[in-house]
């Protein structure tokens, strides 16, 4: 398949794709830090895809390369990685950042969810993390990863679950809109596939077979962050809020701060530990064989 670095996908149109494009250079920006705090996701993957020496996987919506990289670790240089994504700009970071670290069974495409499309059986098994909330049609790119993985390889992939176990994506929000500050409009957010029945069956209508869905506990620990600073930390790793918070005045800033102090310390998982904040995550983990 021809990987025509696509070029960058209008802001305004509407689709998923279309807000990762415009958000690119930012996740870019904070990818190592983002990978450090995924770290127990990536674990989660892992367990469930269980990438042997040799074997040729499949991530799809690698981002920057995580956890594209630590697969690539498993299956070591007899094997490889093909990581996809459907913005060029992560697509290049990632060839960049796999260089850097010496990762030579990595190679990278350029090609959206929607229009996957691989030799069938070319590879041993498939992985998304965090991705699929933002396909147009989950199933479809699910059955496009079952089509292209060998008969009883392994399909693991990871979405957010509900919004009340994720606190983190939450109470800066909450906060925000509490103090008046302007919404901002994306096209799909991360809670999209939340529902562990609709993430199944569209997991299931893909053709994986032996498909089970489990929520998957685990810590978010953020470094150099207090209840107080949480604000602070979390836009800092989001454009949205960043945005969000362009509008209000210091005062505004200050009650949201206030706000999300309060609520963090109400809520008995959320756990100081030194400089770290770790607050409760969730996610639901896919797992199936291939047909
Ligand atoms: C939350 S990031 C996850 C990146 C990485 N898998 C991780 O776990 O850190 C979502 C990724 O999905 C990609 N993405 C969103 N919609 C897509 C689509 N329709 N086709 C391909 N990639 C898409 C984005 O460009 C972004 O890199």
């Amino acid at each position: 398949m021809n990987d025509p670095r696509s070029p960058a996908q209008d802001p305004d149109s509407g689709s998923g794709l279309a807000d990762w494009t415009a958000g690119a250079a930012d996740w870019i920006a904070r990818a190592d830090r983002i990978a450090a705090i995924s770290r127990p996701a990536t674990e989660i993957l892992l367990a469930r895809l269980d990438p042997q020496p040799g074997q040729r996987i499949l991530d799809v919506a690698s981002g920057a390369g995580d956890p594209a990289f630590s697969i690539a670790e498993r299956v070591g240089s007899a094997g490889s990685v093909l990581a996809t994504d459907g913005v060029a700009e992560m697509v290049t970071a990632l060839e960049g950042r796999a260089r850097e670290r010496g990762l030579t069974n990595v190679q990278a495409q350029v090609v959206s969810a929607e229009s996957l499309a691989f030799t069938p059986g070319r590879f041993d098994g498939a992985s998304c993390r965090f991705g699929a909330m933002f396909f147009d049609d989950a199933a479809r790119t699910f059955g496009a990863m079952a089509t292209a993985v060998r008969s009883g390889g392994r399909l693991a992939a990871l979405v957010w679950s509900c919004d009340d176990r994720n606190p983190y994506f939450t109470v800066v929000t909450a906060a925000l809109d509490a103090v008046g500050a302007d919404p901002v409009e994306v096209a799909r957010t991360v809670f999209e596939l939340d529902d562990p029945e609709e993430v199944l069956a569209a997991c299931r209508g893909g053709g994986w077979v032996d498909a089970r869905v489990e929520a998957v506990g685990f810590p978010w620990r953020l470094p150099d962050t207090r209840p107080e600073t949480l604000i602070d930390t979390q836009s800092e790793l989001s454009r949205k809020l960043r945005k969000r918070m362009e509008g209000l005045s210091a005062d505004q800033i200050e009650r949201a701060r206030g706000i999300v102090a309060e609520r963090v310390g109400q809520l008995e998982a959320a756990i100081q530990d030194g400089d770290d904040l770790i607050m409760p995550a969730e996610c639901l983990a896919l797992s199936g064989r291939a047909p």
